[in-house]
């Protein structure tokens, strides 16, 4: 029991004194088991604003990114009394409801942080009672949106499985046209091929490297000059925010790609498996002081790492370097709401392509990864998954079709 347990294969079942089931808890993560911690009638709790309830095929759920399961539910009348939890609420008061969903079930949803206990408070300050600051700068959507498009917190299919074809046409590749009369750039954009700029051509011999020669891997001065090149702080300033005369300074470290509000709130990690002159191991590149920090980790997780990896770009091997971009999600949603999680893809997406143009420039090759696992992160760091965590991947190193030196 406890090995389906440990691999999230079993349910749990929450009833009374009915026959029927009021709810079934259906574990998302690895390793979770139903804890239900005593709960005093004294104690004040409230519905986590990361809690939400939607219909899932002709069921009802209640999940949160915080939860490690996700609970079904079966009797309606506990989405009606959760629902009074909308407020603050002292469990003593909760149980003369009608529907009152039974104290172990209550401290099970306190497990799950699908509850919390509270101390009393309302209004902007509940939102910072509610957990840790990292937690507080968070909107729903953005951490909903974290949690379910990564691995590692939730169960739901996930990856290129096709799930409609056959069902609805593929989309095209090319927009359908657009009608009217059109301006043809053809004859503006020729240019004799010796005119074309370095930088043009780099940008048409870019491609995607998935397999790595093993015989010749990427060696420590190459990842120097490649870090250096993509990665490395260039300048750094402090500013004075103009809101009130106590406004704090911000202090900004620009990097060699652009960010959305200059954050740079990206770092890179880095998983080597076979790099000349660098031991293998995992590795935080320090972008300010141009150094690499190793990290202790298990040996077993590097793989679970290196493994996806491969998986990903359906390859023979592990990349000889594997990069994670991890962000520092507070360095954005301190000052923007709404769009912080979306900024921070962006950037994303900006440093993947410049690691693909250093990589094309250096004559080495790379591949960006569009998984990550958020779990298997926070256990190798030891970082909770809401302060720092993976947004890309990039896997770096010698490619098979390399020119020789
Ligand atoms: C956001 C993003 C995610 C990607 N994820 C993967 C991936 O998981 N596995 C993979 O093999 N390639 C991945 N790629 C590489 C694309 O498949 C590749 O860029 C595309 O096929 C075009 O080929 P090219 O890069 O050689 O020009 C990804 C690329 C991007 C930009």
């Amino acid at each position: 029991m406890r090995r389906l347990a440990q691999r999230g294969l079993l349910e749990y079942r929450f009833g009374r004194v009915r026959k029927t089931d009021d709810v079934i808890i259906e574990p998302q993560m690895a390793g979770y088991w139903p804890r239900t911690p005593r709960l005093s009638a004294a104690a004040t709790l409230v519905l986590s604003r990361f809690a939400y309830l939607r219909r899932r095929g002709n069921e009802m759920i209640l999940e949160s990114p915080l939860a490690g399961a996700l609970v079904r539910i079966c009797d309606t009348r506990i989405a009606t009394a959760l629902a009074t939890l909308c407020t603050p609420q002292k469990v003593s008061a909760l149980k003369g409801q009608r529907g009152f969903p039974g104290l172990e079930l209550l401290a099970l949803l306190v497990d799950c942080q699908i509850l919390l206990k509270v101390e009393v408070a309302k209004g902007d300050r509940l939102r910072l009672s509610e957990g840790d600051e990292n937690l507080a700068l968070w909107d729903f959507h953005d951490l909903a949106f974290h949690a379910r498009s990564n691995e590692g917190r939730h169960a739901n299919p996930s990856g290129g499985l096709y799930s409609y074809a056959g069902v609805i046409h593929p989309p095209p590749a090319v927009r359908p046209r657009w009608p009217g009369k059109t301006i043809d750039l053809r004859a503006h954009s020729s240019t004799p091929s010796e005119t074309i700029s370095p930088l043009a051509r780099i940008l048409d011999e870019r491609h995607s490297t998935r397999d790595f020669d093993a015989q010749r891997p990427i060696t420590l001065g190459e990842l120097a000059r490649f870090l250096d090149a993509s990665a490395r702080v260039r300048r750094k300033w402090t500013t004075n925010l103009d809101l009130t005369n106590d406004a704090p300074e911000v202090a900004y470290a620009a990097r060699p790609y652009p960010s959305g509000g200059s954050a740079y709130e990206l770092e890179l990690y880095l998983a080597v498996a076979n790099c000349e002159g660098l031991e293998s191991g995992f590795y935080h590149y320090d972008a300010d002081r141009h150094v690499l920090v190793p990290i202790a980790t298990r040996q077993q997780e590097l793989e679970g790492l290196f493994a996806a990896a491969e998986f990903a770009m359906d390859a023979a091997g592990p990349p000889q370097i594997l990069i994670t971009v991890a962000a520092r999600f507070a360095r954005v949603s301190w000052k923007y709401s709404s769009i912080a999680y979306s900024l921070i893809l962006k950037d994303v997406g900006a440093v993947i392509q410049t690691m693909y143009l250093m990589a094309t420039d250096m004559g080495l090759g790379g591949c960006a990864i569009g998984t990550n696992n958020i779990d298997l992160f926070a256990t190798l760091t030891g970082i909770e998954f809401h302060v720092e965590g993976p947004v890309g991947q990039f896997a770096l190193g010698r490619g098979r079709d390399a020119v020789g030196e």
